[in-house]
């Protein structure tokens, strides 16, 4: 069994797990001062306990000491709530959302992801640096990217909403039919890595698994060639559905 996190093998990973560590940070010791107090009320105050009605007796709790210590808890639930989202806020426009850093990087690897019930259907530029034309590569529930090197992402569904998830980058992003939705990252290690979806999409959702696979840079060119050839070789014109590539959308669509 596997207790804590899934293991993180991506430059930006840290960002989500910094935000979940301090969210329990305060919320953990928050809630056991809560059980304990709640406790306490139950022994001090059980049934062989005079109900007297009165005010800033000895045992009830005195109105300024109640008052001061809903001012520090308000303080500290205001506070965590404000480095959170200003933390989000800089590590969204900085990292997950900066798609623009990603396009303006000459070495960055352009997958196109299409899904559909249920299976996750890639595409990559062959040699001709090209989406949609003769030399893609094709592959199925199956990406291979090289470590290492920023990674862009575009996504769409044939039919309904999908979402696709890397538990192990920890990125999720939902997969629209009709729109095209983007992530970016950076793995830091190689290795296999389980592709989810995230959204209930029919029956066969559960069955909705990919791989990711993590390849040294060489390895991935020379993958990129043998695949590039195989579907060009696989490749049938009167298959409508195999084409469904379409042309890089540079521009950057906010999320
Ligand atoms: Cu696709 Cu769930």
């Amino acid at each position: 069994m596997h207790i804590g996190l899934p293991h993180d093998a991506s430059l930006d990973g840290f960002r989500i797990d910094r935000l979940i560590a301090l969210g329990a940070a305060i919320q953990i010791p928050l809630l056991i001062i809560l059980a304990l107090w709640l406790l306490a009320s139950v022994k001090l105050w059980g049934p062989r306990h005079a109900a007297v009605f009165d005010r800033g007796s000895v045992r009830g709790l005195r109105p300024r000491l109640a008052i001061s210590l809903s001012i520090v808890a308000l303080g500290v639930l205001v506070a965590q709530d404000a480095i959170s989202w200003a933390q989000s806020n800089r590590d969204l426009d900085g990292h997950f959302w900066n798609f623009a850093a990603a396009e303006a990087d000459p070495r960055t690897i352009r997958i196109e992801v299409n899904a559909h019930q249920w299976a996750w259907a890639a595409r990559y530029p062959g040699p001709d640096g090209e989406f949609n034309s003769k030399d893609d590569a094709l592959t199925l529930d199956d990406l291979r990217i090289p470590v290492g090197l920023p990674i862009l992402i575009e996504l769409t569904s044939t039919d309904v909403i999908h979402d696709f998830y890397l538990p192990n980058f920890r990125l999720k992003q939902d997969v629209i039919p009709g729109r095209v939705t983007r992530i970016t990252f950076t793995a830091t290690e190689t290795g296999a890595f389980e592709i989810a979806c995230s959204q209930y999409c029919g029956v066969n959702h559960y069955k909705m698994r990919g791989l990711l696979t993590v390849l040294p840079a060489e390895d991935y060119q020379r993958w990129l060639q043998l695949a590039s050839a195989n579907s060009q070789a696989l490749d049938d014109p009167a298959d409508r559905a195999a084409h469904w590539g379409w042309d890089w959308q540079a521009e950057t669509p906010r999320p």
